[in-house]
């Protein structure tokens, strides 16, 4: 690692060397945004801290998603108040976004609020409030036409998430997103593949993870598309394994259930948030498809690749959900066999269309229709599991772990499970960042227990 210099001189201001502690909530996209953020800090002579009391600068990045996301923001807010007046606090992302102006008024130690259209601007706001400006709030939108952008990375490992669109147009009657993401923009297809190689060659990276709110509508703004973007990456030399997430089941086309038979780089995963089995349900909540098509999605990606495990969102509880538009919901759970789910209760969100429906249900209703989702789901998910035992997969191992005080290895499948694996005896190789192939031995609905078969190096060809 680089020595990091005692002071640099940016403008008419010294930056001595200094300490950003930063939080970060929601989901990989905003966890992404906070990489950029340390990668534009870093050449203001920040270096990033776990101790916040070390820290000279306390970053949030916020999510607005559910109440719960915005509860934890606050509290941890709140528990900043008797922080030295020489540290600087500021708050950015979803919240950020909407009630920026709000928040630096009425917290008085936060300094300053951005949203997150401005983040690759963090430098200058950082400046500005060592020059002493406090107390301001930037949460304009970019209204350039094109999304260009060069992937920053901070990390050091083979993995990295690359934005390819951002935003969201599909407005869903209960979801905050659009309102805090903006409208969908794509970056070009040619940027992205440029960017990849790039990455590739120049740091090492060996899996991607396409990101977007709704990544199937990628390239719609330029003629261009997701399974053409996949069919490009594929020819990397050098990259392993690609991901991509979130998908809206509306726009998964023929070309992309194609493009996961054909490329074998493509990872045997996609996420494919379903949030009801309800027709009635799904029209509520303005999603353009109905459970019938969603099953049939399933259905095609599992002939196209039958190794494809599939994993969801659902919302319990949606406003006036009845017991039957509920139950739908099981029998979809039932039919789809899941491999994992991001199951929650509804929470209204000021500004959404759900928000203004009259609604009858109780939290007490929403929380055991909840409880029943998770129960189903956890008997689906002990059967599913089950069925790995006996098999080989191949993973990349991406920490190491103990249990017992013997070693353990934590790796990831290209199906995305979590597989834990003991090395042999007397077997002291590091195994961190290699890709190795482990047999399965025992399962439980929420992990995987292996044992080590043979190990392919830190970087082989992706089967
Ligand atoms: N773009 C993705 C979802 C992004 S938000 C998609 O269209 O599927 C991530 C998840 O949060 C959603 O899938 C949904 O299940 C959940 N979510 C969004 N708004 C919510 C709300 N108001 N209450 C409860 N869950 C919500
Ligand atoms: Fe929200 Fe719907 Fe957009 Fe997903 S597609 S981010 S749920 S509005
Ligand atoms: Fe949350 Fe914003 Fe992501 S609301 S889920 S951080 S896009």
């Amino acid at each position: 690692m680089e020595q990091q210099p005692a002071v640099i001189r940016v403008g008419d201001l010294d930056f001595p060397a200094r300490k950003v502690w930063m939080r970060t909530y929601g989901c990989q996209m905003n966890y992404h945004d906070s990489e950029r953020i340390l990668s534009h800090l870093g050449k203001l002579n920040f270096t990033a801290t776990d101790k916040q009391e070390d820290a000279d600068l306390v970053l949030f990045n916020t999510c607005a998603v559910r109440d719960l996301a915005n509860l934890k923001f606050y509290s941890h807010l709140g528990e900043t108040s008797h922080i030295k007046k020489d540290v600087v606090i500021a708050a950015g992302g979803c919240i950020a976004q909407t009630e920026g102006k709000d928040l630096v008024k009425k917290y008085k130690q936060l300094d300053f609020a951005f949203g997150t259209d401005v983040i690759d601007n963090i430098g200058e706001m950082v400046y500005r409030a060592y020059a002493g400006d406090r107390k301001f709030s930037v949460t304009t939108w970019d209204r350039s036409e094109d999304y260009s952008i060069e992937t920053k990375i901070t990390h050091g490992t083979p993995q990295a998430f690359v934005n390819i669109i951002k935003g969201c147009d599909k407005f869903c009657s209960y979801c905050i997103v659009p309102f805090t993401r903006g409208r969908e923009k794509s970056r070009r297809l040619e940027e992205v593949v440029k960017d990849v190689q790039r990455l590739v060659e120049f740091s090492g990276i060996q899996e991607v993870t396409l990101l977007g709110q709704n990544v199937n509508s990628y390239g719609k703004d330029n003629g261009e598309s997701l399974a053409q973007l996949l069919g490009e990456l594929q020819k990397i030399n050098g990259l392993e394994l690609i991901r991509y997430t979130t998908s809206h089941p509306y726009d998964v086309s023929d070309e992309l259930v194609d493009a996961h038979a054909k490329l074998n780089k493509l990872a045997n995963h996609l996420h494919l948030p379903v949030q009801s089995g309800s027709n009635t349900v799904l029209q509520r909540m303005l999603r353009e498809y109905t459970s019938e098509h969603y099953l049939q999605l399933v259905a095609k990606m599992r002939a196209a690749n039958p190794e494809m495990v599939i994993t969801t969102d659902i919302i319990a509880g949606f406003p006036n959900e009845t017991e039957e538009e509920h139950q739908d919901t099981i029998k979809l759970l039932k039919a789809a066999r899941f491999d994992f789910i991001y199951a929650y209760t509804y929470s209204p969100r000021k500004g959404t269309k759900s928000a203004r429906m009259t609604d009858v249900l109780t939290d007490e209703i929403r929380s055991r229709r909840l409880q029943e989702i998770m129960d189903l789901q956890e008997d689906i998910q002990k059967e599913v599991r089950q069925q790995m035992e006996g098999k080989t997969y191949r993973v990349l191992v991406i920490e190491k772990g103990s249990y017992k005080g013997q070693t353990k290895w934590n790796g990831r499948t290209s199906c995305n499970r979590l597989v834990h694996f003991t090395p042999s005896e007397g077997d002291v190789t590091d195994y961190l960042w290699h890709w190795v192939d482990v047999e399965i031995t025992s399962t439980t609905a929420f992990s995987c227990q292996a044992k080590f078969v043979r190990d392919h190096g830190k970087k082989r060809t992706h089967a």
